[in-house]
């Protein structure tokens, strides 16, 4: 017959238990499923938060915080998955939860610098990470030194803050560049002119950074004959070694962001990566299933991590005070 029976389960004895919030619009969503899948399997408490669904409130002898108009839920570590639809609010959220000294998986500093293109190249580049050229301005006038500077023709014209829809364009001849710039500019939006890196021989590089360390990589092939390297656009994602000098770029890029979670895009060229763009709150579910990597169990231990830092930094101070 069976041996002893447990009375209770204690399956994880070895960490205490912390609450996790993820900041999403649903928990529906693959990674935000994903990530509380991997908070309950380690044995913590996990909850979606609708990030529109959150008050805040100012001016009183402390910032207020209220979910649905009620009390927000006890948090030990939030993470924010804010869809680029509601960056704004999204982001008055983060830094609400930011402003009451909770610790989070992604600051208000460092999404935000991730979603303005050419703040996120000015940053990498002025750290010494190397960046595609790239060029921005706020009228056609310049366009010849504009494809100079970008090392000629064709170019890539891309649309300054991100968007759902991918806003990328190539310019293959000035005429084409000078109609692009005018339409866009005409309808008030701000562009950056970047060198097409055709020595990426059609494909570029995704390293997934966690807590400083990568944790997956991937390798994005376009569909024959596309251009976009995006999984809307069909193109196929395979795992990779990343080398050491691309792990070392990746993880520095993200120190200087200041992102805990992110996937940094790299186009593999010789002499070293060139970083074109960050996505402070990227998609798992790629990499998890071409690399066989669980990605959502790493972003929470380290959630685990900083949430069991705070809580001992909180007791040491309190403990100091009495
Ligand atoms: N400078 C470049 N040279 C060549 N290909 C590029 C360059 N920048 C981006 N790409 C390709 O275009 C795709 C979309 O560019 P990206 O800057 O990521 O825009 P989005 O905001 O649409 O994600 C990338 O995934 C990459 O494959
Ligand atoms: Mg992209």
């Amino acid at each position: 017959m069976g041996g002893a029976r447990l009375a209770f389960r204690a399956p994880h004895p070895y960490h205490p238990r912390v609450h996790v919030t993820v900041l999403s619009r649903s928990a529906a969503i693959y990674t935000t499923h994903r990530l509380v899948e991997a908070a309950r399997a380690r044995g913590h408490r996990a909850r979606v938060l609708d990030p529109v669904q959150v008050e805040m409130g100012l001016g009183g002898t402390r910032p207020a915080l209220f979910y649905r108009r009620g009390r927000f839920p006890r948090t030990d570590i939030v993470i924010p998955r804010i869809a680029l639809s509601i960056n704004q609010y999204g982001l008055a959220v983060v830094n609400h939860l930011q402003l009451l000294g909770m610790p989070l998986l992604n600051g208000t500093q460092g999404i935000s610098a991730s979603r303005n293109k050419m703040r996120c190249l000015q940053l990498l580049a002025g750290n010494g990470i190397g960046v595609p050229l790239t060029v921005m301005a706020n009228d056609a006038s310049g366009l010849k030194d504009m494809v100079k500077h970008v090392g000629g023709l064709p170019v890539l014209v891309k649309l300054l803050s991100q968007s759902e829809r991918t806003g990328l364009m190539i310019c293959e001849t000035l005429q084409s560049l000078e109609a692009a710039l005018e339409a866009i500019l005409g309808l008030g939006q701000n562009i950056v002119v970047q060198q097409y890196v055709k020595a990426a021989r059609g494909r570029d590089l995704r390293a997934f950074v966690v807590g400083g360390r990568v944790v997956a990589a991937l390798r994005r092939r376009p569909r024959v004959g596309r251009f976009a390297r995006t999984l809307a656009h069909g193109a196929k994602f395979e795992a990779c070694a990343l080398p050491d000098e691309h792990a070392r770029v990746a993880v520095e890029t993200a120190r200087v962001v200041g992102l805990e979670v992110c996937a940094i895009d790299m186009l593999d060229v010789k002499g070293g990566p060139l970083v074109f763009e960050v996505n402070s709150s990227p998609g798992i579910r790629e990499a998890e299933e071409a690399c066989g990597v669980d990605v959502a169990a790493a972003v929470i231990a380290r959630a685990e991590q900083l949430a069991l830092a705070t809580r001992s930094a909180r007791r040491a101070s309190a403990g100091a005070a009495g």
